[in-house]
């Protein structure tokens, strides 16, 4: 007998939907909201809006691409938190009227949770690349940046975390400073690729353990500009490409240290990389440049599962039914939580 799981997500600025079938896909719908650009940055309360616009249809496109009919839903998994609350609540609650319209389970989903399990999502039934336990997984997104330790897929310990700001949050903050746009990782990660990375050294954290900090970063990156702003007016103009180089270059360097101390100490090499700054092309290449200098069996997601998908939320919400790890009806989100 089969199990078809229903998976949305609504925790920042996608409104996604899927259908995974025995952990294969079967859709993935997705609807970002163009909205935010104008802001440079979300708005948590237009966020909350565009999701209710865009929720009924975007699930309904989710069953239909599927092929199947909502009848076949056994269970709707949802995005509990962490995330912006109003966004959350838009998820939470459309799930709890579809499930008891369908007289069917819920299973809460960790947002944290579900971007490490996006290694098991199968595009197809004979799809076997994930990775098998106990592997390390550097998590790294807008909000968070995390070494965890993957025991099992209902199973993670948290080695080492941020203690201020993410990885995303430094590329984007740097990014607006320098006025290139919202969301800034991938800007600057475009301009990375045509700068030289050791034309500016930017300070580096010295903090004990496996956990990050980038704020130091961030600080430093505004006092260079500040006093060569002094010098030359066009500075940033002048010099884009190179700072974008060597902030992206000294973020990998924090990221990459720390990770190779903890897979070093922990003796795990299968090591996989989730979140939204895993789209880096410069964090991806030096996971391979791992790969061959450490002999690490390096696990790195294709782009269309790096950033916030509901594909992630079904198949973490796959197994949890496999577990029968159902949650009540009284399901509250909440904004800040750990895995
Ligand atoms: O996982 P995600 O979609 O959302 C959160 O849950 O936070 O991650 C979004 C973050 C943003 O900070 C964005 O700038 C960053 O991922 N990002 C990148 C790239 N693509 C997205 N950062 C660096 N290089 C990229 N290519």
């Amino acid at each position: 007998m089969s199990t078809t799981i229903l998976g949305i997500e609504s925790s920042c600025d996608d409104t996604s939907s899927s259908v995974i079938r025995d952990g294969v896909m079967l859709s993935n719908v997705i609807a970002s909201q163009a909205v935010h650009e104008a802001y440079g940055g979300v708005v948590p309360e237009l966020a909350s809006r565009a999701h209710q616009q865009n929720i009924v249809p975007v699930v309904s496109e989710a069953i239909k691409r599927a092929g199947i009919d909502k009848s076949e839903i056994d269970a709707i998994a949802f995005t509990r938190g962490p995330g912006l609350l109003g966004s959350l609540l838009v998820g939470t609650s459309f799930t709890k009227g579809l499930a008891t319209s369908l007289g069917i389970p819920m299973i809460e989903v960790n947002h944290l949770q579900a971007h490490v399990l996006a290694h098991f999502i199968k595009e197809s039934p004979d799809d076997n690349h994930a990775p098998t336990f106990p592997f390390m997984c550097l998590l790294v997104s807008g909000g968070n940046s995390q070494i965890i330790k993957v025991n099992a897929y209902n199973q993670m310990e948290v080695v080492g975390q941020t203690i201020d700001d993410a990885a995303g949050e430094a590329f984007d903050k740097c990014a607006k400073v320098m006025g290139l746009g919202y969301p800034g990782g991938p800007i600057v990660n475009r301009l990375a690729n045509e700068g030289n990375p050791k034309a500016f050294t930017f300070s580096k954290p010295h903090i004990s353990g496996y956990d990050y900090s980038f704020s130091g970063l961030k600080t430093s990156f505004l006092y260079t500009l500040r006093d060569k702003l002094q010098e030359d007016p066009n500075f940033i103009e002048n010099n884009k490409r190179d700072l974008c180089a060597s902030l992206q270059a000294t973020v990998i360097d924090i990221l990459m240290d720390k990770l190779r101390k903890a897979v070093k100490a922990f003796g795990i090499n299968q090591v996989a990389l989730s979140g939204g700054v895993s789209a880096n092309s410069g964090l991806r290449d030096a996971f391979l440049d791992h790969a061959k200098r450490y002999g690490w069996k390096v696990y790195i997601p294709k782009f269309s599962f790096t950033t916030d998908n509901a594909a992630m939320v079904a198949v973490t919400g796959y197994y949890k039914y496999l577990d029968k790890d159902f949650c009540p009806m009284d399901a509250v989100p909440f904004s800040r939580v750990v895995i």
